[in-house]
């Protein structure tokens, strides 16, 4: 069977990322007979200078028929004038909202050779691997009404509103449990029900979600500012954290700085499951932005891009003995002491993104 990958690049150090990915993808093919076939398409800056758009209507089409999107990065300064709706972020949010992206899956894994080299205590962080499931599509970023209003007094005031009904949340809890099951089968929902109408909600549909379909899968409940605490405090209590939009966004980024640099992080961007065929729209995408600040030097750090490989090989095609292997090959080529710029220590040896690459493709 054909599996069909949409590769965008983007802008700034995104391509130089792609690059590694495309030789591992060109490696499986020819040595594994994975049988992968790739489009390109353009997104972000680069799109928006080719034909005044984030994303191409074409490339659109390419991206809802593929069985797997592999993003990299956009924006710059080029293009920080460019008006609001065409700016290159637009591109991804088109994506999200078209592919109907839900599920935001954003893993934090200490891998053991950057443990000493952490922020943390190396106890804390060492063999750490959670995974925090965001949901990405409701909430507080999107729901209405979303206004500021003048109210005449020198005074104005804004209102944002979170909105989340029950199918949003079994969906988003759905994909935690399931995922919980592939790993240690533990799940942490968190959200503020002392406070919030929607937390309420979000733990009463998560228990009987749990109660229902997953009751093999442990599931605990916490406040989301104490997982915060927690989180910094003995990140590996956790295995699977699900939560909503806002918390999830913060959230993430916290567990992000327990694992080093941005250069290391992967994630996944889910749908819903295709009512006749079971397969799920994805996404896959470091977390790292385009980086102009070393773009076009051949130093940046590839494995955000590689992991987010991992996890496209994980998800979208069931190759999980393949995803284990590339990610035993990433900790193995740091075991070996190579480190790109961003990740570098006494002691290492400093290597460009194309020799980072090409050692893990070997390994
Ligand atoms: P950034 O993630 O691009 O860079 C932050 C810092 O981390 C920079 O010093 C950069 O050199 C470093 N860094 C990031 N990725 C790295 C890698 N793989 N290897 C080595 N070092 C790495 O975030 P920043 O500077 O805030 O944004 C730059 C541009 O990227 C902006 O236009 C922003 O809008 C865009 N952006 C795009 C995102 C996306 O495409 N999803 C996400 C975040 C930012
Ligand atoms: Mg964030």
């Amino acid at each position: 069977s054909s599996r069909k990958l949409l590769l965008l690049p983007g802008d700034g150090i995104g391509p130089e990322a792609m690059a590694e990915v495309r030789k591992l993808i060109a490696a499986m093919n020819d040595r594994l007979g994975a049988g992968f076939e790739t489009e390109e398409g353009l997104v972000g800056g680069c799109a928006y200078d080719a034909h005044g758009q984030a994303i191409s209507e074409d490339d659109m089409a390419k991206a809802m028929a593929a069985d797997a999107v592999l993003f990299g990065a956009v924006g710059g300064p080029k293009w920080d004038a460019v008006p609001y709706e065409m700016r290159p972020e637009a591109g991804l949010l088109r994506l999200r909202k078209d592919m109907e992206l839900f599920a935001n899956l954003r893993p934090a894994i200490c891998y053991p050779a950057l443990a000493q080299s952490s922020s943390l205590k190396p106890e804390v962080v060492e063999g750490l691997d959670i995974l925090i499931i965001r949901e990405l599509t409701g909430g507080v970023y999107f729901g209405e009404p979303k206004t500021i209003t003048d109210l005449g007094n020198g005074q104005k005031r804004a209102i944002d509103t979170q909105v989340y009904d029950t199918f949003e949340i079994e969906r988003i809890s759905g994909v935690a449990f399931e995922l919980a099951r592939t790993r240690r089968n533990k799940v942490c929902s968190m959200e503020k029900r002392n406070v919030m109408k929607s937390g309420v909600l979000w733990n009463e549909v998560v228990t009987a979600t749990h109660k229902a379909k997953y009751p093999d899968v442990e599931l605990s409940h916490m406040l989301a500012d104490a997982g915060g605490m927690q989180l910094v405090r003995w990140p590996k209590q956790f295995d699977v954290i699900v939560t909503d939009n806002l918390f999830g966004d913060m959230l993430s980024d916290v567990a992000a700085m327990l694992t080093g640099s941005l250069g290391m992080l992967p994630s996944a961007s889910l749908g819903a499951p295709d009512a006749k065929t079971g397969a799920r729209k994805a996404l896959y995408e470091p977390v790292h932005g385009s980086a102009p600040d070393i773009a076009g030097q051949g130093i940046a750090n590839p494995i955000a891009m590689i992991a987010s490989f991992a996890m496209c090989l994980r998800y979208s095609f069931g190759m999980v003995p393949e995803a284990d292997r590339l990610e035993k090959a990433i900790a193995a080529v740091l075991d070996d002491g190579l480190r790109t710029r961003d990740i570098l220590s006494d002691g290492m040896t400093d290597v460009g993104t194309g020799a980072m690459g090409d050692a893990i493709v070997e390994k």
